[in-house]
């Protein structure tokens, strides 16, 4: 299991929801972030997501989210890949990928 977290431009949220909504994954968290990147130009405002995915989903959502979020001009964000120990559903006590 992995965790995707991409920290993308705001403008560029809705287009890549609308993509990962119909993706299969299994959820999705959003935060309001700021950061700074080689530029520093400033902190400006981002968005970040943070997604659990079984490893055969890994490749498919980051070429999602590349493909949305792209708009060729600097500042237009990162895509990290973590190695995601265990998850636990709270409600029902399961764990692993079929908690996800
Ligand atoms: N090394 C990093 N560690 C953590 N967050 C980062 C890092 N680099 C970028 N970010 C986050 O991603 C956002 C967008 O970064 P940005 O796309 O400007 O990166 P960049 O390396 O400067 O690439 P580009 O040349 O395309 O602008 C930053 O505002 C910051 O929130
Ligand atoms: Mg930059």
């Amino acid at each position: 299991m992995k965790k995707i977290e991409a920290i993308i431009r705001k403008e560029k949220f809705h287009d890549v929801y609308v993509v990962l909504e119909k993706s299969g994954i299994g959820g999705m968290t959003i935060s309001e972030a700021r950061g700074f990147g080689h530029h520093r130009n400033g902190l400006k405002d981002k968005v970040k997501i943070e997604i659990y995915v079984d490893e055969f989903q890994v490749d498919k959502v980051v070429d999602m989210i590349r493909q949305a979020a792209k708009t060729g001009m600097t500042g237009d964000g990162k895509i990290a890949i973590l190695p995601l120990e265990n998850i636990y559903r709270i409600r029902t006590g399961e764990d692993g990928a079929r908690a996800i």
